[in-house]
């Protein structure tokens, strides 16, 4: 069990920590003091991500920061991570994430993403460590019955693999828990993640077509896309689009270094909702980028994409009355420091 520690004597295992969200919650590790372990297999993520961190944080909380090239599902590299690093805590963020792609890739979906948790538990017992955030998300709620979503609203069937994954992953955990009570765990369900670091220089870096809204609304700014396509307009919303939860990725980051503070010396299995508790639509999103960017950005109305929601957001009192955290961003900050980023980076990462 992981006793109470002050940061500097913690050492936190970031799975996928060169990806969107991994590498802004390692920005927050290092700048609060902890020592930080990042294994990813840059699938989909950039090395270059690294140099940022640095620049962002400085040299001297880089120098806590280390990094191994990896599969989490290869047991033998995560031996060898355990064995040379004394790890108290894993945020597990590795896994494929894409909504649309899970579909079409189903054995790749359940096969990585189920693997990598199962290797990963399975070291994590072997060297007695026993304290894990998972990267959940709002997604295994389903079609909501009833709106704002608390942690005690049912978890329905999943709409796609991708979700399925994050649905059986919380089991997963929960179950290791029931095996053994020692097992220390936090499922954090994210809503709807976007914007970037305020510096411009770490952000959301799809590769190919963006699924998601935000990074294609910020490719049609910068001139990369053409025209913004709404997925319906005749939702039954107040006007019609698609309502999302959409929180900063920099709150994302602090969330977590909340649940790490929160878990420390406890045991048992906890959920929490992290997202700001206000819906936002398609056409808002559109609106608030266009004047994040200073142009009217272009888009057209096209019919419903398959597994969509109507709408979805968060009760998240629950962070707030356990944790004392709480969103601080709104939309304008989110699109401010979106366009920030892919204004300064047009081609992501890639030169
Ligand atoms: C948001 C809204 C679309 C694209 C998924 C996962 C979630 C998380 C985020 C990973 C919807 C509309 C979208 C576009 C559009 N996964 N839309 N045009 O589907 O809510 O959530 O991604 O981190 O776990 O479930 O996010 O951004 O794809 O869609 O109109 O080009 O934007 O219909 O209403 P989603 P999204």
């Amino acid at each position: 069990m992981s006793e109470q520690k002050a940061p500097a004597d913690s050492c936190v295992l970031v799975t996928g920590g060169a990806g969107f969200i991994g590498s802004h919650t390692v920005v927050e590790l290092l700048e609060r003091g902890y020592r930080v372990v990042v294994v990813d297999d840059l699938s989909n993520a950039s090395e270059k991500v690294l140099d940022r961190i640095g620049k962002i944080t400085g040299e001297k909380a880089a120098a806590r920061l280390s990094f191994y090239q990896a599969d989490v599902s290869d047991r033998a590299a995560l031996e060898a991570v355990f064995a040379a690093n004394d790890i108290d805590y894993v945020i597990h963020f590795a896994g494929f994430k894409a909504v649309g792609e899970s579909v079409l890739k189903p054995v790749e979906y359940y096969s990585n993403n189920l693997n990598t948790t199962l290797t990963l538990v399975d070291v994590m017992r072997a060297h007695g460590c026993r304290s894990i955030i998972f990267s959940s998300s709002a997604t295994v709620y389903g079609d909501p019955d009833a709106l704002p979503l608390t942690e005690e609203s049912p978890k329905k069937s999943a709409t796609n693999p991708y979700g399925w994954t994050k649905w059986m992953i919380e089991q997963i955990l929960s179950d290791l828990h029931v095996a053994n009570p020692a097992w220390n765990v936090v499922l954090l369900r994210y809503f709807n993640p976007i914007g970037a670091h305020p510096s411009g220089l770490m952000g959301e870096d799809p590769k190919g077509i963006p699924n998601n809204l935000l990074p294609y609304v910020a490719q049609v700014a910068v001139g990369k896309r053409d025209t913004v396509r709404v997925f319906g307009d005749d939702y039954d919303t107040p006007d019609g689009t698609g309502v999302r939860d959409y929180i900063h990725v920099m709150d994302l980051a602090s969330g977590h270094v909340a649940a790490l503070a929160w878990m420390a010396g406890r045991t048992g299995v906890e959920v929490f909702n992290l997202g700001t508790g206000r819906g936002t639509s398609v056409l808002e999103i559109i609106k608030a980028f266009s004047k994040a960017c200073g142009r009217d950005l272009p888009y057209v109305i096209e019919p419903r994409r398959a597994g969509d929601v109507t709408a979805n957001y968060a009760d998240c009192s629950k962070a707030k009355r356990e944790m004392g955290w709480e969103a601080t961003y709104d939309i304008d900050d989110m699109c401010r420091d979106g366009w920030n980023w892919q204004s300064m980076n047009p081609n992501g990462y890639e030169d």
